[in-house]
C-alpha cells in the first residue's frame, strides 16, 4: 500500500488552530468604547486595584495561630474589604490543597457576589493553575505533564488537551489558566523542567500554538474556554545554576534564536496574557525588563492583553533582586517597566501595594498615562473572556467534567507520549503469561506518575489522589492477577531536610520475589516537587535507585527500567545492563494504564525524547548545539555523546526510511522546495512515526548549529504500509541571527537529514 501524505510543511496546519481566535492583538471598537467609559468613570484608587492580585487564601477564616480552619470558609469582613473596599483586580489559586466542584462554586459565589449585585463595576478574574489538567479540581482529568505531551510530537491531541482542560477550568468557574509554560528545556537540573515542552523552539511553537488553540478556542472566549497566560517571559528556564530562580546568561542571538520565538508565535495567535520571568536574565530582572515587557512585547509585537508579575516578584526587586531600595521603589520600577498586574499575593501585604501605587501616582513616578494603558489591557481581557456578561456560575452545564471521553484523551496522550529507549533482544512486549516483579520508587503510589502542581503545589499527598485511578502495581495486577504479580518496594525516595533522598527498603525481600520471577520492571525516578523546593545537587540518579537496579542485574532476571522522572536524571551506569527503558516522563492519572498497554504490546510506542537524554552530569549537550561544541578531545569520539539524541524513541515496528529527494537543489530568496520521504512499515503491526526534518547551514558567519528540526509531522502507518510525506522548506526557515544579532540568510550550502538519509541543496 503506498499512500501520499501532504502536508504544508513549515507553513503547518497550526495556522488553521488559530485562525479565529480571540485576539490579543487586535481591539474591537465595541469593546474599546466600553472600556473607554468604564475607565473614565474610575477613580484612581480604582484603578490601582485592578492591578492587584491576592491569593484565596488571604481570605480564608484563621484561627487564633492563624492558621485556616477547615474546612475552609471565606471570611465575608476580608472579602468585603478586599474586593469592595480596596476594589482588587483578581485573585488567584487554592489554598493548600484542591476544592470539589461544589467548594469552587461555593467560592465564586462569594467573589463575583459584589459585581453581580453591582457593588464593584468590574469583576474579578480569577487564576489558576491548570498546567495538566484542572488540577485543583477533584475528579478533573488529569493528564501528562507538558514534557509528556511535548514528547507526544503530536499538535492535535495538544489541541485537544487544551479544549479539555479550559473545559474543566470553566466547570471549575475559572475563565483564566496559567499555562501554558513556554519557557524551553535547557537545564536539564531546572526543578521546572518537566513543566517545558523540551529543548527546541520549533517543537515548543507548534505545540505551545496548539494548546493556546485548545485553551482560548475560536472566536470570542465561549464558556468553555478560558484565557491562556504565557509562562515566564523570558529566559526564566535558562538557569546557570540549575537552580529555580537564580540567573540566566542569555547572549541576544540566543535570546532571539532559541527562547523568544514560542512566546512571539503565541502572541500572534492572540494568547491573552503573560506571566512574568521571576529570576534575571543577564542581570536584568524579568520584572524591570523594559526592553522585554514593553519595548518588544508591548510595541515591537502588538500584544494588547495584559502581563502579570509572578508571585511576590516586585517585592522580590527589593528584598532579593536588590534593584530597588526599598518597596516603593521596587514597585515603580517593576510597574514602569510594563508589568500590569501584580501578585502581590499576600494580607494584609496587598493594602501596602495598593498604598504605594496610590503614592507613585500622586507622586508622578508613574503617570496617569501609565495606569490607564494597564488598566485599560486588564478590562480589554476581562469583557473578551466573558466575565461582563454576569453568567459565571452554571456548573450544571458541564456534564463531560472528568467523564470518559476525557480520560480516554488523557490516556492517549500517555499512550503517545511513554518514549521506549531500549528494547534488547525485543524483550517487549512482555507475554502476558509472564510473572513478573514490580519494584521501585516510583512503583506504587499516583503522586510519582502526576508530579507536583497536583492537587497540591508540590503534589505529593497522596490523600487527594484520584480514587479510580491506577499506580503501576496496580494496573500490573489488573493486568496480571495478583498470583503472576509480586511486588516489593525496594527503595523509597522521601524529602529530608529540604532535599531529596533515597535509601533502599528490604532488599532481601526484593532479591528472593526477582528470583521468583521472569521479568524485573523497576520503577524509577524523582520525588515530586517544583519550583525552590524541587532543586536538587545533582543530575545524577540517587545511589540507593541505582543499588536496586544492581541487586536486579545480579539476578540475572531480565530487567526493564521505567523511568518516571521530570528530568533526565542520569542513569548511565545502569544503562548497559538493562534489557529494556522506557521513559514515563510525568504520565499523569492514565500513565500506568497506559504504560501497561504499551508493555504488553496492546499498543505501539509512537513517543519520542523531546530533549536531549544526558550521559555525564559534568556536560550539558543539546541536539542544535554551535557546530564548534562538537569538537573532540582525541581522534577517537566526537564531543557530542548524549545517552539518547533529542527525537530517539523506538517502537515495535520496523520502520525504513528511503527516497529521500528535493523537488530543487537550487532556491531563491523568498521561494521554497518540496522535500520528499518514503517511510515504510515492514511489520505486521500498525505504527505511528514522528517523521523528523533537520537542516544544518553549512558554513555562515558565526558558527553554525549542528543541525535545527525545521519541520516534523507524525504519521499513522498501517501494518505494511508505506507513505510518502511531503514538507515544503523556505528561505524564511534557513534564517539565523547573525554577528549584528539580526535575522538575516546567507547564501551557501543546506545539508538536510530525515532519520539516517541525507542531501544537500544551495541557497543563491
Ligand atoms: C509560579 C507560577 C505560578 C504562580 C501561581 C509561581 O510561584 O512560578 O508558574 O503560575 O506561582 O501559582
Amino acid at each position: 500500500m503506498l499512500h501520499r501524505y501532504i502536508l504544508i510543511g513549515t507553513l503547518s496546519l497550526l495556522f488553521s488552530f488559530a485562525s479565529c481566535q480571540p485576539s490579543s492583538k487586535t481591539t474591537d471598537p465595541s469593546i474599546e468604547s466600553k472600556i473607554e467609559k468604564i475607565l473614565s468613570e474610575m477613580t484612581v484608587e480604582e484603578k490601582v486595584g485592578q492591578t492587584c492580585q491576592i491569593t484565596l487564601d488571604a481570605l480564608f477564616v484563621r484561627d487564633e495561630e492563624n492558621k485556616v480552619v477547615e474546612p475552609f470558609q471565606l471570611d465575608p469582613k476580608k472579602l468585603k474589604e478586599a474586593i469592595v473596599d480596596y476594589g482588587m483586580g483578581s485573585i488567584l489559586n487554592v489554598g493548600s490543597h484542591t476544592f470539589t466542584l461544589e467548594e469552587w462554586a461555593y467560592v465564586m459565589k462569594n467573589v463575583h457576589e459584589p459585581f453581580e449585585n453591582k457593588k464593584t463595576q468590574v469583576p474579578i478574574i480569577y487564576g489558576i493553575d491548570a498546567i495538566h489538567g484542572v488540577t485543583y479540581t477533584v475528579g478533573g482529568t488529569l493528564f501528562p505533564q507538558e514534557i509528556g505531551l511535548a514528547a507526544t510530537w503530536n499538535p492535535e491531541l495538544a489541541a485537544q488537551f487544551g479544549d479539555v482542560v479550559a473545559y474543566e477550568t470553566r466547570a471549575s468557574g475559572i475563565h483564566w489558566n496559567f499555562s501554558p509554560v513556554l519557557d524551553l528545556g535547557r537545564a536539564p537540573l531546572w526543578s521546572r523542567h518537566f513543566e517545558t515542552l523540551g529543548e527546541d523552539p520549533f517543537l515548543a511553537t507548534q505545540l505551545g500554538d496548539a494548546i493556546i488553540a485548545g485553551y482560548q478556542g475560536k472566536g470570542k472566549i465561549d464558556p468553555f474556554h478560558t484565557a491562556a497566560c504565557l509562562k515566564h517571559f523570558v529566559g526564566y528556564s535558562g538557569t546557570v545554576s540549575g537552580r529555580d530562580r537564580t540567573t540566566a546568561w542569555i547572549p541576544e542571538k540566543y535570546l532571539k534564536e532559541l527562547y523568544l520565538p514560542a512566546f512571539k508565535s503565541a502572541i500572534d495567535k492572540g494568547a491573552l496574557t503573560v506571566m512574568i520571568n521571576s529570576g534575571d536574565v543577564n542581570g536584568v530582572p524579568g520584572h524591570i525588563n523594559h526592553n522585554l515587557l514593553t519595548k518588544t512585547l508591548k510595541e515591537a509585537w502588538g500584544f494588547k492583553g495584559f502581563t502579570v508579575s509572578d508571585w511576590e516578584d516586585f517585592t522580590m526587586l527589593h528584598t532579593v533582586h536588590s534593584t530597588a531600595d526599598d518597596l516603593y521603589g521596587a514597585i515603580v520600577q517593576g510597574f514602569n517597566a510594563g508589568v500590569d498586574m501584580c501578585m502581590v499575593p499576600y494580607n494584609p501585604q496587598y493594602k501596602e501595594y495598593i498604598k504605594l501605587m496610590i503614592k507613585g501616582v500622586e507622586e508622578g513616578k508613574i503617570t496617569k498615562e501609565r495606569l490607564d494603558d494597564a488598566v485599560r489591557r486588564i478590562l480589554r481581557v476581562k469583557m473578551l473572556v466573558g466575565l461582563f456578561d454576569k453568567k459565571m456560575n452554571q456548573a450544571n452545564k458541564y456534564p463531560n467534567f472528568g467523564g470518559k471521553a476525557h480520560q480516554e484523551l488523557a490516556l492517549n496522550t500517555a499512550l503517545e507520549s511513554i518514549t521506549l529507549l531500549k528494547n534488547k533482544d525485543n524483550i517487549l512486549p512482555l507475554d502476558a503469561k509472564t510473572k513478573v516483579l514490580i519494584a521501585g520508587a516510583t512503583s506504587d503510589n499516583l503522586i510519582f506518575l502526576n508530579g507536583a502542581w497536583t492537587h497540591t503545589w508540590q503534589g505529593a499527598d497522596s490523600s487527594y489522589n484520584t480514587k479510580t485511578a491506577q499506580n503501576i502495581k496496580e494496573a500490573f495486577i489488573q493486568k496480571l492477577g495478583k498470583e503472576n504479580c509480586l511486588f516489593s518496594q525496594g527503595a523509597e525516595l522521601y524529602v529530608e531536610d529540604d532535599f531529596e533522598k533515597s535509601r533502599l527498603v528490604n532488599p532481601d525481600d526484593f532479591t528472593a520475589k526477582a528470583k521468583q520471577s521472569d521479568v524485573i520492571v523497576l520503577c524509577l525516578g524523582e520525588y515530586p516537587s517544583t519550583e525552590k523546593p524541587g532543586d536538587i545537587l545533582s543530575l545524577n540518579l540517587d545511589a540507593a535507585q541505582l543499588e536496586l537496579a544492581k541487586l536486579a542485574y545480579a539476578t540475572k532476571k531480565p530487567v526493564v527500567l521505567v523511568l518516571v522522572e521530570g528530568r533526565p536524571r542520569i542513569i548511565r551506569p545502569i544503562v548497559e545492563n538493562a534489557a529494556a527503558i522506557v521513559q514515563t516522563y510525568l504520565p499523569g492519572d492514565y500513565g500506568a494504564t497506559a504504560l501497561v498497554q504499551l508493555l504488553f504490546g496492546e499498543a505501539n510506542f509512537s513517543g519520542k525524547l523531546p530533549y536531549t537524554y544526558p550521559r555525564h552530569d559534568g556536560i550539558m549537550e543539546f541536539y542544535d548545539h554551535p557546530k564548534s561544541t562538537a569538537r573532540a578531545k582525541s581522534n577517537k569520539f566526537d564531543a557530542y555523546n548524549p545517552q539518547w539524541n533529542f527525537g530517539f524513541g523506538l517502537s515495535y515496528s520496523k520502520l525504513v526510511y528511503s527516497d529521500l529527494t528535493l523537488s530543487a537543489t537550487e532556491l531563491t530568496e523568498g521561494d521554497s522546495i518540496k522535500i520528499q520521504v518514503k517511510v515504510s512499515n515492514e511489520s505486521n503491526r500498525s505504527v505511528k512515526e514522528v517523521v523528523q526534518l533537520y537542516i544544518a547551514d553549512e558554513y555562515a558567519s558565526v558558527v553554525p548549529a549542528n543541525k535545527k528540526l525545521k519541520a516534523f509531522e507524525k504519521i499513522s502507518l498501517a501494518a505494511k504500509e508505506t507513505k510518502i510525506v511531503d514538507f515544503y522548506i523556505s528561505s524564511e526557515n534557513l534564517k539565523f541571527v547573525d554577528i549584528d544579532n539580526q535575522w538575516i540568510t546567507e547564501k551557501g550550502s543546506f545539508k538536510v537529514m530525515i532519520e539516517a538519509l541525507s542531501t544537500k541543496f544551495e541557497l543563491k
